[in-house]
């Protein structure tokens, strides 16, 4: 196994079913020796790399990894629900659900300012995986889904989905085996240990969750419309074939109303803006040309299905100027 950071030269990418299993493979063996029988614990997500880390762990070690799966109630519609059953339900592993909604949403009552949010949102998460953890006994080791560009770049957008920060007494030793991968390297790897397409190809999702894009503060009944008409705007353009085709597509919900009208009635309701681009690195980003016949088909869904909102807009700003989140 390679111990080091250091991508060697002659490694070869991962870019065949055939290379994924023989990585597999060795993982196996790498991960058997290092942990022996101890137990491992591992904060797992739902999102890609944190999933293949669990799958390549649950294959290797089976019952000595214990995944906590934290719900921190800024997920999207159906994805706790997913980890359960893909990991618990399929795979046989022992998982750990914890539903924090109400913790995480009390302490984000009111707090309107977007790096605050961030900042409450990443220390109430290690405090929870803490004393999850603490519950636990004889763990050895803390498994990581880092990869070779959290390495390279150490950048600030991964920090806030890393188990960075627990206390003296937590600190395990680390189980890492995907840190010499790219990202379409462990999405192979991802579909040869046989997790479902939409883990695997699934669009980034950032570590705070809805909490960005439900602006300002944020309440409980406009997180629910936001949820709403991001599920809505998932299964259009999966079923439109937009799904593989655009990086990010999301809802946003903003903290102020407009006039409407409804059932011949004024309406003081949200509006949902829909974000759609494309992008090779998020440092810039482009907007996709949705189709205006489907983004009317969204939009009539949305003002009909979800309470509480009257209008839908479409974000045409590329980045710059505008950021790809709208906090
Ligand atoms: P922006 O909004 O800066 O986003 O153009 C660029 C990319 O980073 C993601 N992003 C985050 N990811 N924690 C994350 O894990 C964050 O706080 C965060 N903020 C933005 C964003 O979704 C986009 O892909």
């Amino acid at each position: 196994m390679n111990t080091g950071n250091t991508r060697p030269a002659d490694m070869q990418r991962i870019e065949t079913p055939e290379l994924a299993q023989k990585f597999i493979e060795q993982q196996i063996a790498a991960l058997r020796e290092q942990i022996g029988d101890k137990k491992v614990l591992l904060a797992l997500s739902g999102g890609v790399d944190s999933s293949v880390v669990a799958a390549l762990l649950i294959k290797a070690v089976g019952k000595q990894l214990v995944s906590v799966h934290v719900n921190h109630g800024l997920l999207r519609k159906g994805e706790p629900e997913e980890v359960i059953r893909v990991f618990r339900d399929e795979l046989g592993a022992n998982l750990v659900y914890v539903d924090a909604t109400d913790r995480f949403l009390d302490k984000l009552a009111g707090v309107a300012d977007p790096e605050q949010k961030r900042k409450i949102i990443g220390a109430e998460f290690i405090r929870v995986f803490e004393e999850e953890a603490r519950k636990l006994e004889g763990i050895s080791f803390l498994a990581q889904g880092t990869i070779y560009p959290d390495i390279l770049e150490s950048g600030p957008v991964k920090s806030h989905h890393n188990v960075g920060g627990l206390p003296e007494d937590l600190q395990f030793e680390l189980v890492e085996p995907i840190k010499l991968l790219f990202k379409d390297e462990v999405r192979v790897v991802g579909k040869e240990l046989g997790l479902p397409d939409n883990m695997v190809f699934r669009q980034p999702f950032p570590g705070p969750g809805l909490g960005v894009r439900c602006t300002g503060a944020i309440t409980r009944d406009r997180l629910e419309a936001l949820r709403e008409s991001d599920a809505i705007l998932r299964e259009e353009f999966a079923k439109n074939g937009l799904a593989g085709k655009v990086w990010q597509y999301f809802t946003v919900v903003p903290d102020y109303k407009s006039t409407g009208v409804k059932d011949n009635k004024r309406s003081w309701d949200w509006p949902v803006i829909i974000r759609a681009v494309n992008t090779k690195d998020a440092m810039s980003a482009t907007i996709e040309e949705i189709p205006y016949e489907i983004l009317h088909h969204i939009t009539k869904r949305i003002v009909t299905e979800v309470p509480g909102v009257n209008r839908v807009l479409y974000d045409l700003t590329p980045k710059p100027t505008g950021t790809i989140e709208w906090e």
